[in-house]
């Protein structure tokens, strides 16, 4: 017995496509609450949790974030009724407690060395991304997910005073139809194997 029965797999891994463009229906606040929710039971090391997400509204934030964005990749936000920025919290041992009291005090003395932390909240950050992504998708939204950015500049420019390091534009809302067919999937056995 699968969690979600075939009609519902289809939904959520074969239907939706990255979106580049965005028809004119908004995101909701309670849309955004719910995909952090969903986002946030993801498993990540530790608990540690250390994806952050800014959620960009204001017509200024909107366009100080689409200045730093390749070219090509303006138009895509400018499209989008919602975009988020997400991020690594670098910080995120000082938090231990909070996510992980049962382990704080081992988390706070290994994760103590920033040459272990950084990493390890990079790694975590990314992983919590694929919920993110995932998430949006699930509540019948379309995500269009674009590393092509000046990440420095971002951080210049929305996190100069604080531990996170941007690494993900994600478009958000209702995508309208895309212009070229899916690219091709690997197959199991071009990418898997069995020792
Ligand atoms: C981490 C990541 C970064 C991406 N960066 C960009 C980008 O900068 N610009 C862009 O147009 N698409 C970007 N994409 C979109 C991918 O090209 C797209 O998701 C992939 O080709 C699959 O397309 P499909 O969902 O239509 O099958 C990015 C996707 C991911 C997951």
């Amino acid at each position: 017995m699968t969690r979600l029965n075939e009609e519902q797999l289809v939904a959520l891994f074969h239907e939706p496509r990255t979106a580049y463009s965005f028809t004119d229906e908004p995101v909701t606040d309670e849309q955004l609450r719910r995909i952090q929710e969903l986002t946030f039971y993801g498993p990540s090391a530790f608990n540690s949790q250390p994806l952050r997400i800014t959620w960009i509204k204001s017509p200024e934030a909107r366009e100080r974030l689409i200045s730093h964005l390749m070219d090509g990749n303006k138009p895509k936000a400018e499209s989008a009724p919602m975009i988020a920025l997400l991020s690594a919290d670098h910080g995120w041992v000082e938090k231990a407690d909070t996510f992980n009291p049962n382990s704080a005090e081992f988390i706070k003395g290994y994760y103590g060395d920033e040459n272990l932390a950084k990493p390890t909240a990079d790694m975590n950050a990314h992983i919590q991304a694929g919920y993110f992504i995932t998430a949006i998708r699930a509540l019948g939204l379309d995500a269009g997910p674009m590393t092509g950015a000046d990440f420095a500049g971002i951080k210049k420019e929305f996190f100069a005073d604080n531990a996170e390091i941007p690494f993900l534009v994600v478009n958000i809302g209702h995508g309208e139809a895309p212009a070229y067919p899916r690219g091709a999937r690997f197959s199991h056995d071009e990418v898997a194997r069995s020792l």
